[in-house]
């Protein structure tokens, strides 16, 4: 959530930082501004929108120094005087967090003074313009020891040719350029910008000018933070010949599969040592990532039959969960930066527990609270709604549970990649489509490990199409919820499991008996028969029971694509989201 990108160089600033929030926009997308140092004059601009809304008028802002901002509207509405970046004085600041004690601090250092927005960070600006005596480090020094929450914001100051960077609990990288160097949320900002990256630490103040970076941490030491190799490419932000986003990385499922499995062979053996005498497993995320946990639940159960329990990772750091030195947590995040689930990790790391994270993302803030990482082979992820991370999460998890379980999943997962191209190349979901965007409000129901399914194709389609949608087991259908199907509903029913197959057709009769219109996902054999006339048949390949979410997802996620594109919504951007939410 919000991007910030900082450039200090000889070319002119407020292109490159253009171009950098417009590979940061999956960060947030509410408003959009730049602020730039010309002769130690500071010129901002900033907008309600999406980050071409400052297109028309970039050329207006000269100098060789900047920072700039796009935002996912936290405190105060998407507005032009909420829009970063906030000016005073002599500074012009952007913020990526959340500031919790904005109020008390403009009560005490500010008293009745009105602001020019309702944000929570201009209180940056107010006390860097406050405790600025001419030591810029100093005074981000001392705001530091007074701002409670998370914060990475990036400072111009109209005394100093460069930008200043602060940290804690969000995410910084600096970018370093030949004759240039950067700051940014992430990496792909300075996708083509540079090869080198480093990470800034909590409490870490950066200074950045033409000619070098100066990091000082939280003791105002000078230190040297590791460079690493910046991953992102241009080529990796390429649509790739597709119209969004979306549909580019639902191709990319069979790649992401087979690319995590190669990568987990390098880190199997760190795995078993890890959890070697584990005796039971708590995993946690967000969102999809947390959906994928739910498909998790039931491999470790099943394969390596101890407790397994998932939990939304929000819940979980807050419920006082019974954590032990025998517990593993595996934390998963595609983003690796998620607020709620880094905070979990660190919760079970002050237990005691082995924690194992799954991430897309091989920098982030999880990866160096975990004793392991795997690997999800998704790279890079643009569209807001996860598509190819969740089945590659999926796929390092039933790794994981091969390995806690002794049984070679890898060799089970060879086959798969071959059967989610047949998916993609013989589904035919459009009709759903046409009905779900029809609907009133449509139902995924399945059960056991259909049901973990249903969950994510239910949060696919609602968060890009904005078609109402619930999951619910298929079995607790005739407990309340048969109470709204009526002849504008559709349930899609998801079948994968052949032991379940008859359980779940009863759930299809009773919708179709209340007159709801019913699709089915499926490859159990005979179904199309079974259900001719009746109900839109789609069919997925046959493949191992345990496997089928790594299909099933395919047709949920092309089915919330193709109903986006019906109703005419931007699925890589869906409203009021944001792909990284790096606040509570
Ligand atoms: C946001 C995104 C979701 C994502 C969730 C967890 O809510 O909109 O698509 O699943 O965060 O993100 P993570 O990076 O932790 O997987």
């Amino acid at each position: 959530m919000c991007g910030i990108v900082g450039f200090a160089g000889a070319r002119r600033a407020s292109d490159i930082i253009y171009n950098g929030l417009k590979q940061l926009e999956y960060r947030g997308y509410d408003s959009a501004g730049i602020a730039t140092l010309s002769d130690g004059k500071i010129s901002a601009l900033k907008r309600r929108g999406r980050v071409s809304v400052l297109e028309s008028e970039i050329e207006k802002l000269g100098g060789v120094t900047g920072i700039g901002h796009t935002r996912w509207a936290t405190h105060g509405k998407p507005s032009d005087e909420n829009a970063h970046p906030h000016v005073f004085g002599k500074f012009a600041i952007v913020h990526n967090g959340i500031i919790e004690n904005y109020s008390d601090l403009k009560e005490k250092y500010f008293g009745g003074v009105k602001f020019n927005s309702d944000t929570d960070s201009e209180i940056i600006v107010r006390l860097l313009d406050k405790f600025y005596g001419g030591d810029l480090v100093g005074a981000l020094k001392k705001i530091s020891l007074i701002l409670k929450g998370s914060y990475a914001v990036a400072v111009i100051c109209a005394d100093f040719e460069g930008i200043a960077v602060l940290k804690r609990n969000n995410p910084a990288i600096i970018g370093y350029g030949d004759g240039e160097n950067f700051a940014a949320s992430d990496a792909p900002a300075l996708a083509g910008l540079c090869s080198e990256i480093s990470v800034l630490d909590d409490g870490d103040i950066a200074l950045i000018t033409k000619d070098g970076v100066n990091i000082f941490d939280e003791n105002l030491q000078g230190v040297v933070r590791e460079r690493l190799v910046n991953l992102a490419t241009p080529a990796s932000l390429d649509l790739g010949g597709c119209p969004h986003y979306m549909l580019k990385e639902i191709r990319e499922v069979p790649a992401s599969v087979e690319r995590t499995r190669l990568a987990y062979l390098t880190v199997e053996s760190k795995v078993k040592e890890v959890l070697r005498g584990v005796k039971r497993v708590i995993i946690t995320g967000c969102g999809t990532a947390y959906n994928s946990g739910l498909v998790a639940k039931r491999y470790i159960e099943s394969f390596v039959k101890i407790p397994a329990e998932t939990e939304i990772a929000g819940e979980f750091r807050y419920k006082n969960p019974v954590i032990t030195p025998e517990t593993a947590v595996i934390a998963i995040s595609q983003s690796g930066e998620t607020a709620d689930t880094v905070e979990a990790a660190k919760l079970a790391v002050s237990c005691g527990a082995k924690v194992v994270a799954v991430t897309n993302a091989p920098y982030s803030q999880l990866t160096r609270i975990a004793d392991v990482v795997v690997p999800v082979g998704a790279g890079s992820e643009i569209c807001v709604a996860a598509t190819k991370s969740y089945t590659g999460q999926i796929a390092a998890l039933y790794l994981i549970a091969g390995t806690l379980a002794g049984i070679d999943a890898s060799e089970k997962l060879l086959k798969i990649p071959k059967l989610c191209k047949e998916t993609l190349e013989h589904i035919d979901i459009d009709t759903l489509a046409d009905m779900c965007a029809r609907s009133g409000g449509v139902y995924f129901l399945g059960r056991d490990i259909d049901y973990a399914v249903a969950l994510e194709g239910s949060l696919k389609l609602k968060e890009i199409s904005y078609v109402p949608s619930e999951g619910y087991p298929a079995g607790e259908l005739k407990h309340g919820t048969l109470a709204l199907i009526d002849i504008k509903t559709v349930a899609v029913v998801i079948i994968t499991d052949e032991r379940l197959a008859g359980k779940s057709e009863n759930a299809v009769e009773q919708v179709l008996s209340r007159k709801g219109k019913v699709a089915v996902i499926s490859n159990v054999a005979g179904i199309e028969k079974r259900l001719e006339g009746r109900a839109e048949v789609i069919k997925i390949p046959a493949c191992d029971e345990f496997l089928s979410p790594l299909l099933s997802a395919i047709a949920v996620q092309l089915l919330a694509y193709k109903t986006a594109l019906l109703l005419d919504r931007d699925p890589d951007k869906p409203r009021n989201l944001a792909k990284s939410v790096t606040v509570e």
